[in-house]
């Protein structure tokens, strides 16, 4: 109604109302090398695009005469009453995306702003500390590429800990980068230029490791971040991985109903069903379309879904197929570019609203009214 409202005075909203502008003025924003690190993924890109094409084959029903005129998005999750159920997902090295180089600062003030939880990626520009020290009462969970260097990684969750995380998000699809053409052609590793790697260098295991600190030789750092960053962790490392914390531990990359089964019974408290939004192998499904099956496997563990949600719409689809909560990726990663902390928080709202009114014009005030039955399959 405010942007109505403004329109009549012809104010018009400097920021994009829409997905393909919101894409279009990122990418006219940002470096060239970004942009492709950012917007690019596996192979083709096939996986990438089939995440967005697929929330196009499940629509809404809507419900008639329910009186939705109060809606309520709140949601419960490991313990924390949030007021709705968005989330930003882990985005390593978003620092490059914001003008003065600290996005995760940024994103972490309009998570603070919105209520909508961070996690945290442990690819941050800006140390773990600061991030969390952001995020006010929203609860913030940190993600943990876990690395080959087992006191390395309890140092990181201690750190995230102490910080005031509320949970830690393991990502398994990532020990390894995936094939990425763009990044490959311009010989672009953002992580490679160690803009990203606060976190290890400000780690005392990490820095205990060297023979330098990284202040006075940040090559031979980075090469040894490159020689620990990932572990490819085998169901023999769930015990491990479990016992490291009594935090909520969430489990990113499940696609397989199996090994959802498989995570739910080792205990864990949180299946996170994503490909990684296509970034890391091509050739897969879309995400989307396994997740009534996730669902289904994780028998009541909660399931948060990422991978292709771009509006509001998006995210009542998923909700419906059974998603607790919903993470966004790439598009605040753009808010960010355009307008940092502000473009951050106009994405997220802009999506909230989106789905507030369809939630309100389709008769389905609660979550709890979002059931499987709320959508039907169109193809
Ligand atoms: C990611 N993603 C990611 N995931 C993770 O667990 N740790 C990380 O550091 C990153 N880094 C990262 C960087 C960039 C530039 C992007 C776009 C994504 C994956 C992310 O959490 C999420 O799964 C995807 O972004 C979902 O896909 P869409 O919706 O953004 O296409």
């Amino acid at each position: 109604i405010d942007i109505y409202f403004n329109g009549l005075q012809g104010v018009l909203p400097d920021l994009p109302m829409a997905y393909p502008e919101l894409e279009r003025r990122a990418e006219a924003a940002l470096a060239p090398a970004v942009w492709s690190y950012v917007a690019g993924g596996a192979g083709d890109e096939a996986t990438q695009r089939a995440n967005v094409a697929a929330f196009a084959r499940w629509g809404v029903i809507p419900r008639m005469m329910v009186g939705a005129k109060e809606r309520d998005l709140s949601v419960e999750l490991f313990g924390h009453k949030l007021a709705n159920p968005l989330m930003l997902a882990p985005v390593g090295v978003l620092g490059i995306c914001a003008q003065d180089g600290h996005g995760d600062l940024a994103a972490a003030r309009a998570s603070r702003a919105m209520g909508v939880p961070m996690i945290a990626s442990t690819l941050s520009v800006d140390p773990l500390e600061q991030v969390a020290a952001e995020l006010g009462d929203t609860p913030g969970f940190f993600q943990l590429y876990t690395p080959t260097d087992r006191e390395l990684a309890e140092s990181l969750v201690r750190r995230a800990e102490k910080a005031g995380f509320k949970g830690i998000v393991v990502t398994l699809d990532t020990w390894i980068t995936g094939w990425r053409p763009r990044d490959l052609s311009t010989g672009n590793f953002p992580q490679l230029r160690g803009h990203c790697l606060a976190n290890y260098f400000t780690d005392p295991v990490f820095r205990s490791r060297l023979a330098q600190p990284p202040e006075e030789n940040p090559g031979a750092a980075i090469l040894h971040w490159a020689g620990v960053f990932g572990n490819p962790l085998t169901w023999d490392d769930l015990p491990w991985l479990r016992g490291l914390t009594e935090l909520p531990l969430i489990l990113k990359g499940l696609m397989h109903p199996e090994d959802v089964r498989r995570a739910r019974d080792a205990g864990v408290d949180g299946i996170y069903c994503s490909n990684h939004g296509g970034r890391q192998a091509n050739g897969g499904l879309a995400a989307l379309e396994m997740l009534p099956e996730v669902v289904e496997a994780a028998d009541g563990t909660p399931v948060i879904f990422d991978s292709g949600v771009r509006s509001g719409a998006d995210v009542v689809k998923a909700l419906a197929l059974g998603a607790s909560a919903v993470g966004l990726g790439r598009p605040y990663a753009y808010g960010l570019a355009l307008g940092g902390e502000k473009g951050v928080t106009h994405v997220l709202r802009s999506i909230l609203a989106e789905a507030d009114l369809i939630m309100a014009v389709d008769g389905y005030p609660t979550l709890a009214s979002l059931t499987r039955d709320a959508v039907r399959r169109i193809g």
